[in-house]
């Protein structure tokens, strides 16, 4: 390989089309006066934006669902925190570690809508929510109500508790396609006994990106006794929504999803008078019962992701939470409007806006959903994730804010040919 394409392969060369935060932050206020549902369409300006990544060239990669990776700019920013943080070693570890941590937290608790001493930086939702399902004080024969189509490590984790408390689970399925608010409230209702305790439901369902009614949910419970907590692992920095206007309890996400922050960042939410309830999962020394940081340790860790996460909020802030996440819900709506009446698709995914943003999942008849990724993958090159399971077969697909309508016509087209 020459120099040329070696320096091209590895994106040494692409730099040239990078925007970095200022041009963006130009690029976003000569466009500032445009509604974000009329910037959602421009291809122009995402096409600029999709400068700022590097983009794999052997796939369209439509599986953002795991994990969102870094636009060039936050990358190297990450990596210059790396070397500062190898550059002073101990010194850094024993001086601002913490205080840095506590002021990206705060910024972060600002973006969810919280207060500073109701959110902690986690390494992931998984962390978040087992902290929670595994630090509350069970007693044999309590309730917890959750959903088969929620993610598996949480529900590992209720299977646990049952195993050592004696907590009876209680699971509801989802339909795919409700009908109304109301058909989903009365399903988790329904499960309710006097001895429920806590409920889980997602913000977003991650096999089939449905959003559920997470506050009338809340509402409802609460009004019968229960906590709640949410999985929000698909949903924050992707549509908008401040935690206390959902009035749960406790809210876990990966910062690593959509706010696009390097692998093993995630928050952990849990309203001010619930803290002094949970057992940490790892013992912290002495604290007021109250005080978020009894939750929080978790030993020596790669602060300079911590560092990061300030560098994604300025990408995330920049481009604007409003024009993301119409972006987001135009490109999902861009293919899902083109197939869903198509007599051989399934769409495993709600047609109203307000119930999705940018994940969507389809299947075929008659195909199975590791068959479908397949010839996705082999035939179009296009990445997706297949699913099978919890009454949901189909692929997942997930753009991301780089993602162009012509790479979903490439989408469009195979699923158009494949039935
Ligand atoms: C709904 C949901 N909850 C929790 C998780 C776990 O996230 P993490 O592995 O970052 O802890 C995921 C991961 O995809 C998810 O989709």
């Amino acid at each position: 390989m020459d120099k040329r394409s070696f320096l091209k392969n590895a994106g040494l060369l692409s730099f040239g089309s990078m925007l970095g935060l200022d041009g963006l932050a130009k690029l976003v206020n000569n466009l500032s006066a445009l509604p974000g549902s009329v910037l959602a369409k421009d291809e122009d300006f995402w096409g600029k934006i999709r400068g700022d990544y590097l983009l794999k060239p052997d796939y369209i990669n439509l599986e953002n669902g795991y994990y969102c990776f870094l636009p060039q700019v936050t990358l190297e920013n990450f990596i210059r925190h790396v070397r500062e943080v190898n550059y002073q070693g101990s010194y850094y570890m024993r001086t601002v570690q913490f205080d840095n941590k506590k002021a990206i937290a705060a910024r972060l608790a600002a973006l969810a809508g919280c207060s500073a001493d109701e959110l902690i930086i986690t390494r992931n939702t998984t962390e978040s929510l087992d902290m929670i399902i595994g630090g509350l004080d069970w007693k044999p024969g309590d309730e917890a109500v959750m959903a088969e189509q929620d993610y598996g490590a949480m529900l590992e984790m209720f299977k646990q508790v049952s195993r050592r408390y004696g907590v009876v689970n209680k699971i509801v399925s989802v339909p795919n396609l409700p009908e109304s608010d109301e058909e989903i409230v009365n399903l988790y209702s329904s499960a309710i006994t006097e001895k429920t305790r806590l409920l889980m439901v997602c913000h977003m369902i991650n096999i089939t990106g449905q959003i559920l009614p997470v506050r009338k949910i809340c509402d409802m419970a609460h009004n019968r006794g229960v906590q709640v907590m949410v999985d929000g692992a698909h949903a924050f920095a992707h549509f908008r929504f401040s935690i206390p206007e959902l009035n749960c309890d406790y809210y876990g996400s990966s910062l690593h999803k959509w706010l696009s922050v390097p692998l093993g960042a995630g928050i952990l939410y849990v309203k001010k008078e619930n803290i002094g309830n949970i057992w940490p999962l790892i013992a912290e020394g002495e604290r007021k019962p109250d005080d978020i940081s009894r939750l929080n340790h978790i030993g020596t860790h790669p602060v300079h992701t911590d560092l990061a996460i300030a560098d994604a909020i300025d990408f995330y802030n920049t481009i604007g939470a409003e024009r993301k996440e119409a972006r987001l819900r135009f490109l999902q709506h861009y293919w899902t409007d083109k197939v869903r009446n198509m007599p051989h698709i399934i769409l495993n995914t709600p047609a109203d806006p307000s119930r999705t943003c940018a994940i969507a999942n389809v299947g075929i008849k008659d195909i199975k959903p590791g068959e479908l990724a397949d010839v996705l993958f082999k035939k179009y090159n296009i990445y997706t994730v297949p699913i099978d399971g919890a009454g949901v077969q189909g692929c997942r697909i997930t753009p991301n804010v780089y993602t162009t309508t012509a790479d979903l016509d490439v989408l469009v087209k195979a699923l158009s040919e494949l039935g």
